[in-house]
C-alpha cells in the first residue's frame, strides 16, 4: 500500500498549487481537499485498473482468447453509462485533458475491453461524423530538427474529405499495450458502427491524436 509521502512530490510547488504525482503524472494542488481526493482516485484506478465484474444485461459484440469487447450505447442502465464515465475519467486525466463534466451525447458508441482478470483495459468511444481533415505525412530527415518539439502539431490538410466515424478516445491499459487490443477495438468498431457494413479505415477519423496515438493510426491504416 502506498503512503501519503509517495503522493506528495515536492513541498516546494506546493505554493505555485500545482504538484505532479511521479506515478500516475497527475497534476493537482495538493493543498486543495477535493483535488487532493481526486488524484487518490485518479492513483488507484491507474495503478490498479478499473474493474468491471459483468453485467445482467451486457453487448458482447467480439470474444477473443485473452477478454471480450462490450458495446455500451447511450440508452443503456445507468450502471453501465457510469462505468464508461469512470473509464473515461482516467482516460482523459492521462491524456491530460481538462476535467470535463462527463457526458455522453446521445449517438455515442463505446466499446470496451474486458480482460479475463475482469478489468476494463482498453476503451473507445466513437460518434458519428461527416468530415474529416487528413493529417499530413510529417516531413522527415535532418532538416526538420524540431519535429520532436511541436509533436501534437500535426499538419493537417485543409480539405475536408467525407467521413462516417470519429474516434474520440482509444485508450488502453499501461501494462496491456502492444498485445493488439487498440487493433481489435477499431477492427470490432467498424464492423458495428453501422449495421451492416464493415467501415473502410477511409470512412473512420481520428480526433486530435497523441504521438502514440498517431503510432497507431498510422500502422492500423496502412496494413
Ligand atoms: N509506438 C509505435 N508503434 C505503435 C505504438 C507506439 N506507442 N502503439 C501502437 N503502435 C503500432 C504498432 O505497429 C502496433 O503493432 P506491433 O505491436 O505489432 O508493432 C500497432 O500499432 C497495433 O498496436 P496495438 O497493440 O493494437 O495498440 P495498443 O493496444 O498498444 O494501443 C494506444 C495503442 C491506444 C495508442 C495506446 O498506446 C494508448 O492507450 N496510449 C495512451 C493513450 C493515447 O495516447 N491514446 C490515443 C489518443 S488519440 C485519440 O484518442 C483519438
Ligand atoms: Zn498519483
Amino acid at each position: 500500500k502506498e503512503t501519503k509521502d509517495q503522493l506528495i512530490i515536492d513541498a516546494g510547488q506546493k505554493h505555485f498549487g500545482a504538484t505532479m504525482c511521479k506515478s500516475c503524472g497527475m497534476i493537482y494542488a495538493a493543498s486543495n481537499p477535493e483535488d487532493e481526493l481526486q488524484h487518490v482516485q485518479h492513483h488507484h484506478r491507474f495503478v490498479e485498473g478499473i474493474k468491471y465484474t459483468g453485467w445482467k444485461k451486457e453487448r458482447v459484440v467480439a470474444e477473443f482468447w485473452d477478454g471480450k469487447i462490450v458495446l455500451v450505447l447511450p440508452r443503456d442502465p445507468s450502471y453501465a453509462i457510469r462505468k464508461v464515465e469512470d473509464v473515461q475519467e482516467l482516460v482523459d486525466n492521462e491524456l491530460g485533458f481538462q476535467q470535463v463534466v462527463p457526458k455522453y451525447p446521445n449517438k455515442t458508441k463505446t466499446l470496451l475491453f474486458i480482460s479475463d482478470e475482469k478489468k476494463v483495459v482498453g476503451c473507445l468511444i466513437a460518434e458519428p461524423i461527416k468530415q474529416a481533415f487528413r493529417v499530413m505525412s510529417e516531413p522527415t530527415g535532418p532538416e526538420t530538427p524540431s519535429s520532436k518539439e511541436c509533436q501534437r502539431a500535426w499538419q493537417c490538410s485543409d480539405v475536408p474529405e467525407p467521413a462516417v466515424c470519429g474516434i474520440s478516445r482509444i485508450w488502453v491499459f499501461r501494462l496491456k499495450r502492444r498485445k493488439r487490443i487498440a487493433r481489435r477495438l477499431v477492427d470490432t468498431l467498424r464492423n458495428c458502427f453501422m449495421f451492416g457494413c464493415f467501415l473502410s479505415t477511409n470512412e473512420i477519423a481520428f480526433s486530435d491524436p497523441t504521438p502514440d496515438g498517431k503510432l497507431f493510426a498510422t500502422k492500423y491504416c496502412n496494413t
